[in-house]
Formats: structure tokens, sequence, C-alpha cells
């Protein structure tokens, strides 16, 4: 057993939300933000400055932020796709900014409508912009493992990416299994060869739980040193623009492992199962995780 502590960031207000059938309004989507709020997630990323028409899921993410005024040390970040997007998130006061380059040439352009070189040189500006104003930076690498387009990614490929984002300032690196097509061996691999490189500590992992491996993909990564995840409440989520995207792990399900193996969290599990509950009336759809249905029964 250890007690070291395991960060887990939300991400289901956003990565969650994007691509449901019911659209919460933003007051509703504020309203869970304060849930998990309460429910003591060390992070969450709130909302994504896109343009309405492509995610009309995601309109009203100036009043998210603007409507947020007890975060209890809770970080809250914030994705945005391109310049525009981030200097939007700056003037509604955003303070942790998250960008999106995927690692293939297809799926870039299907997702932000820039090819890869471009989108790479888009993200390092919006990172130098958002370094000189004193705000911290996220940056995944989507599709680390598989493209929903263009197939296996070359490890390298993910390498070179990070490598040029953390160049231009970046304070954490996420690879996410967009489609959740990775495994447990292919994780271990190539958090293996960034920690080689990197400092673990700014590393996270970003999985889907697609072909139900998320958690076996978690294990793999804890056991290279990664001590920070994303997930989403419920396992809510999907990219509309990945097809295959299927639900992210479960916030719920991530936190029961990570302290049943020994792992602080801060997260207060019964809330999370509440929040669960929460969720699936608000989206008329039972929700994804496992662990909800056995914490309500422990009652
Ligand atoms: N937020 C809101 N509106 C935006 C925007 C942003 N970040 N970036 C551009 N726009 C608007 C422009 O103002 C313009 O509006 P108009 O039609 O009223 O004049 C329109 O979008 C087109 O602008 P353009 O710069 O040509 O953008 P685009 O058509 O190349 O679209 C994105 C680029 C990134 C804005 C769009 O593809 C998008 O929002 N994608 C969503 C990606 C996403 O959320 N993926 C899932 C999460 S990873
Ligand atoms: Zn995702």
């Amino acid at each position: 057993m250890n007690s070291e502590f395991v960060y887990i960031n939300e991400v289901g207000p956003r990565d969650g939300l994007q691509n449901q059938k019911t659209i919460l309004d933003s007051e509703a989507r504020l309203e869970l933000i304060n849930y998990l709020i309460d429910a003591k997630l060390p992070g969450i990323e709130v909302a994504s400055f896109v343009n309405p028409k492509a995610v009309p899921a995601m309109e009203g993410a100036r009043e998210i932020i603007k409507g947020l005024v007890h975060t209890k040390g809770c970080e809250i970040s914030v994705l945005v796709p391109n310049m525009k997007g981030f200097e939007m998130a700056h003037e509604a006061g955003a303070e942790i900014i998250t960008v999106v380059p995927s690692a293939t040439e297809t799926m870039n352009q299907k997702n932000i409508n820039m090819g890869l070189e471009e989108t790479i040189e888009s993200s390092c500006n919006i990172i130098k912009s958002a370094k000189s104003s004193n705000l911290k930076t996220r940056a995944y690498v989507s599709v680390a493992w598989e493209c929903p387009y263009e197939g296996k990614v070359e490890g390298s490929t993910v390498l070179n990416i990070a490598n040029q984002l953390l160049s231009a300032g970046a304070d954490e690196i996420i690879l996410a299994d967009t489609i959740g097509a990775a495994n447990p061996a292919s994780v271990g691999s190539l958090f293996k060869k960034c920690v080689e490189e990197f400092d673990h500590n700014i590393l996270s992992g970003h999985f889907h739980d697609t072909r139900a491996m998320a958690l076996a993909n978690v294990c793999a990564a804890l056991a290279e040193g990664i001590r920070k995840f994303d997930s989403c409440i419920g396992g809510l989520g999907g990219c509309p623009f990945a097809p295959g995207a299927a639900g992210n792990l479960a916030t719920e399900d991530l936190a029961n492992m990570l302290n049943q193996m020994g792992y602080e969290t801060d997260v207060d599990l019964q809330k999370l199962s509440e929040i669960v509950g929460y969720c699936s009336d608000q989206l008329k759809a039972p929700l994804g995780g496992r662990m909800s249905a056995w914490l309500s029964k422990e009652k």
C-alpha cells in the first residue's frame, strides 16, 4: 500500500457533455460543476471556447467562467481550439488554458479545421500568449495511440509534438486515447518513453473506455509513475469529430480503484455517486460507470 496522491481532473462538463443528445444550458452545467467542486475534485475542465455552430452543447462557456464564484481551491480549466478561443477565454477570466492538438493530419482537420503543422504552431502560439499573461497551460496530444482516420500513431510522433508544446511553455502534457484504442501494453510503453524524456509530474493520461480497458490503462500508467488522470463523472463522453470515441473512464470508478489501491485522491465518493444520479436525471439516460450503483446500495 502507499499513500501517494493521485490527481483526478474531471472533464465531464466538457468532454462528457459535448456530444450528448440532451443539451444542458450553461446554468445546468454550472450547477453540475458546483456539485463536482463540493465532491472535492482537485481539477475540473469546465467548458470549451469553440464555435457553438460546431458544438452546440458547449455554448455559454463565458457564462460558466463568469458564474463560478466559489471554486474552493479547485483548479478550473477550459479547452480552446484556436487563438480566437483563447482570446475569448482570457477575456472571460479563465486561468488555466488547455490546447488540443491531435497527433495526425486528418484528426486535426476534422476537429479544428487545421493541418498538423498549423495546429502545432497555433497551439504553441496560444501557450506563449497564455504564459505571457501568467496563465497556466495544459496541452493534450489527442489520438496519441490511434487515430480513427489514420490508424496507429508512432510514439516518436507523440514525443516530437510533446517536445514542441513543452518548448513553448506548456505546464502539462496529457496523452489522450481519444477513441479508446490503447491497451495496457501500449500505454505502458508510450509513457515509459515519455518519462525517459520528461518529468513524470508534468504528464497525465486521458482514457476512453470504448473497449473496457480504461482502468487497466490507468494501472499501466501508474506503473510508469504517472499520477494525474482525466475522467468523466458517470463515464460520460465522446468527441463529435472522432468516430468511435465512446464514454470516458468514469470518475467514480477511477477514484474508487485508486482509493482501494491505497492512493489518496481527496475525492468524496459518496458525493460522486449522488452526482451520477443527478446527471442521469438531467440527461434522461443511464450512465456508464460501475461504482455508483454499488455505492448507492452501500448507504
Ligand atoms: N469560438 C467561437 N467561435 C469561433 C471560434 C471559437 N474558438 N473560432 C472561430 N469561430 C467562429 C468565427 O468567428 C466564424 O464565425 P462566423 O461564421 O459567425 O463568421 C466561424 O467560427 C468560422 O471561423 P474560422 O476561423 O473559419 O473557423 P473554422 O470554421 O475553421 O472552425 C473551429 C474552427 C475550431 C472554431 C471549429 O472547427 C470548432 O469550434 N470546432 C470544435 C472542436 C471541438 O470542440 N472538438 C471537440 C473537443 S476536442
Ligand atoms: Zn476525450
